[in-house]
């Protein structure tokens, strides 16, 4: 393959006529004499309006000089005016600023604004200002661990250490499975490498082109500190709770956070303070959690410690976050955001503000999800004022591999490098062809790309949530197929695989390694199937509602690492078992779709969600049910036993809540004996409805 040389713009901004033509003739004679790895060509602008049409524009540009003789309001503020500008707009590019010698006290205030260096007026150097223009490329695009590895292979240095296979050695003349050596290819193999060497740093101390890479991507991001991580955001949210929360300490959460975040629950003994999310059930998506419902939770536990919420949703619903935060920061509440699907949003205005940006604390994010990075490259960013680095440390390694995959760590500095030199120009173009293949679905007449008005519950209508337009959910419901039938006619007969389903609609994620000519198959392939409907079957389904949340007899943790006995979810008549009624369930009880826990552990099971349970698991539509027993092939939940009950360690907690609130008998044992008599409602009533 060619190797691809960047192109670079440079945007000259001055409307001093007699100072801009030297100025550009200059720096262009000494890009043309000096080394230029990175393309810089030089474009110019007279007034800040036309600068900031060609920063909107020209996905290439990273660099912009900024003469202080801009006309404007008065010498040198029309420069800091713009450097403002551009700087939110795009912060990822690079500013200079060119004034007199005598006007240092105005440089430092824009260096401290959004400036990274200046040049002198009546020094007109183009040849040094070339060179530390395209130093300053140098700096943002490198990728030290990377360029370390690479390094490192090409050394060919003789392996005496792990990784067993030493560099592909073990694999390569095997006639039973040198077929792998030749699919992962040899650079992989010579750069799966272990902590013995030390020119390529350590993951758990980092000093050399990790932390390199670290400080780089913190840059990037617009974070204080940055960590790479290569065992996903399912690990770095964990690794989060253990270093804000100690046991008993309550953490907010939205009840549809992803699955790590009530893992971390267990692990950190945190107590849980749950909060439904909105839901859209005509579709079967959640949403936010309601405003109203996170400053009502922040005002009834002011001593809760954080607050986590995932943002942008699966779906790509995002949260009105900045006053969010601010609630809770006004009540010492720390904030967490779960930007596992949304790491791009820094590169592009049209998906800003990020998490960072409204003032969370700390942000998990998965770059191999949304960014240019392998599986399980993750990042956590930390903006927290009191953040104890020691602590987190701790955690980190407590969590992370001592071998890990440098291959991971090596894509995180390329995805970090690609989404800061042309993040902006992929997302541009990733918006476009969003745009259009949303309005080539839609015009199949058959298909159609829903809206924030279809998606939005009523119940966040007006707490500003907006749409990330990379994920575009398909209403299918007119076209006859079935979701299931849907994904698998686009897989087996047009090649394509969508990212998820419900029953009416399908999700198809956009990126920045979508191309044009994966939106023509799509596209071809949506009018054929518009074309093909079939006859709409008279009845449609709306979702199960999740049972409402019961409560908690204990913490969570106090639950789960009891041993428990199994009772089953049937009797033997093949209804809900009443047995279960009152007992506390001791695992994370999680149905697919639509992945929201119906029981935590620790929970006190009650016959709503017996009865959930039992008709999602009769019903004639697969569901992936996680967290039962299989005991003799039937379905059973792990519950504590009474004993277990009374000695859990957290239990006088809950009881001493009931006390203060004056309603004891809801989770006194006594209660657990009265549920045991209440009827079970049928499954019918509780579960999925079907609509003529
Ligand atoms: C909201 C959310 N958070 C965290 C994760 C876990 O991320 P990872 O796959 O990087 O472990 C996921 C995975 O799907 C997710 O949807």
């Amino acid at each position: 393959m060619p190797s691809l040389k960047p192109v670079s713009r440079a945007l000259v901004v001055s409307n001093d006529a007699a100072w801009l033509e030297p100025a550009l003739s200059g720096l262009a004679s000494a890009s043309a004499r000096l080394d230029n790895p990175f393309g810089i060509a030089f474009v110019s602008a007279h007034t800040g309006d036309h600068a900031m049409q060609t920063v909107k524009a020209d996905g290439d540009l990273q660099l912009v000089v900024i003469d202080k003789s801009l006309a404007g309001l008065g010498a040198g503020q029309a420069a800091l005016d713009l450097a403002n500008r551009i700087n939110s707009w795009r912060p990822e590019l690079s500013l200079y600023v060119v004034l007199s010698d005598d006007e240092r006290a105005m440089v430092e205030e824009l260096v401290s604004h959004a400036v990274d260096g200046y040049f002198d007026r009546d020094e007109p150097d183009y040849h040094g200002w070339f060179r530390i223009l395209s130093a300053e490329l140098a700096e943002k695009s490198a990728t030290p661990f990377y360029d370390a590895l690479q390094a490192y292979v090409k050394m060919a240095k003789d392996s005496w250490h792990s990784p067993g296979h030493s560099g592909g050695d073990s694999l390569k003349n095997s006639p039973w499975v040198s077929d792998f050596y030749e699919f992962v290819g040899e650079n992989l193999l010579r750069a799966d490498l272990s902590v013995s060497v030390p020119m390529l740093d350590s993951l758990l101390h980092p000093t050399g082109v990790i932390a390199t890479a670290q400080n780089l991507a913190a840059t990037a991001f617009g974070a204080r500190k940055t960590y790479l991580a290569t065992n996903g955001t399912s690990t770095t949210n964990k690794i989060i709770f253990q270093t804000l929360l100690a046991p008993g300490d309550k953490l907010l959460l939205d009840r549809n956070c992803h699955k790590s975040v009530h893992h971390g629950v267990i692990l950190s003994d945190a107590r849980p303070i749950y909060l439904d999310s909105s839901v859209c059930r005509e579709f079967g998506i959640f949403g936010p959690v309601p405003k109203a419902t996170i400053y009502r939770a922040i005002k009834e536990n002011p001593d809760a410690k954080a607050l986590i919420l995932t943002c942008c949703t699966y779906d790509g619903m995002l949260y009105d976050l900045k006053p969010i935060v601010e609630a809770a920061h006004k009540a010492g509440i720390k904030v967490i955001i779960d930007e596992a699907w949304y790491a791009f949003a820094r590169f592009h205005p049209a998906f800003r503000p990020t998490a960072l940006e409204c003032g969370a604390d700390y942000v998990t994010q998965s770059i191999h999800k949304t960014l240019t990075s392998f599986s399980q490259a993750s990042m956590v960013h930390v903006n927290d004022p009191e953040f104890d680095e020691h602590l987190f440390r701790e955690n980190f390694n407590m969590y992370a591999s001592t071998s890990p995959q440098y291959a991971l760590i090596a894509s995180l500095d390329v995805g970090r490098k690609q989404a800061m030199m042309e993040g902006y120009k992929l997302l541009d173009r990733t918006l476009k062809l969003g745009a259009e293949l949303r309005q080539k679905i839609n015009s199949t007449g058959v298909f159609r790309v829903l809206d924030i008005g279809d998606l939005l519950p009523d119940e966040v209508r007006n707490d500003g949530v907006r749409l990330d337009p990379t994920k575009l959910t398909v209403d299918i419901s007119k076209s006859g197929y079935s979701a299931d039938e849907m994904e698998q006619v686009l897989f087996d007969k047009y090649n394509i695989q969508g990212e998820k389903s419900t029953f009416s609609t399908l999700t198809l994620l956009l990126g920045v390694g979508t191309t044009r000519s994966k939106v023509s198959r799509l596209c071809d392939a949506m009018f054929r199937l518009a074309k093909d409907r079939r006859r709409v079957p008279k009845q449609s389904y709306r979702m199960a509602e999740v049972p409402h949340f019961s409560w908690l007899a204990c913490l969570p943790r106090s639950a789960f690492y009891e041993s428990g006995e199994c009772l089953y979810l049937l009797d033997d008549d093949g209804r809900p078992n009443e047995a279960l009624t009152g007992r506390v369930c001791c695992d994370q009880v999680l149905a697919y779709p639509p992945g929201i826990p119906v029981l935590v552990p620790g929970q006190v099971i009650t016959p709503p969600i017996t009865s959930y349970l039992a008709k999602l698991l009769k019903g004639n539509k697969p569901v992936e049910v996680h967290g039962l027993a299989d005991i003799d092939g039937e379905y059973a939940v792990r519950v504590l036993t009474q004993e277990e009950l009374e000695a859990a360690p957290s239990r006088s907690l809950f009881l001493q809540d009931d006390e203060k609130a004056g309603d004891g008998d809801r989770q006194q044992p006594q209660k657990v004996q009265q549920l045991e008599q209440l009827p079970v409602p049928s499954a019918d009533s509780v579960t999925e409805e079907v609509h003529d």
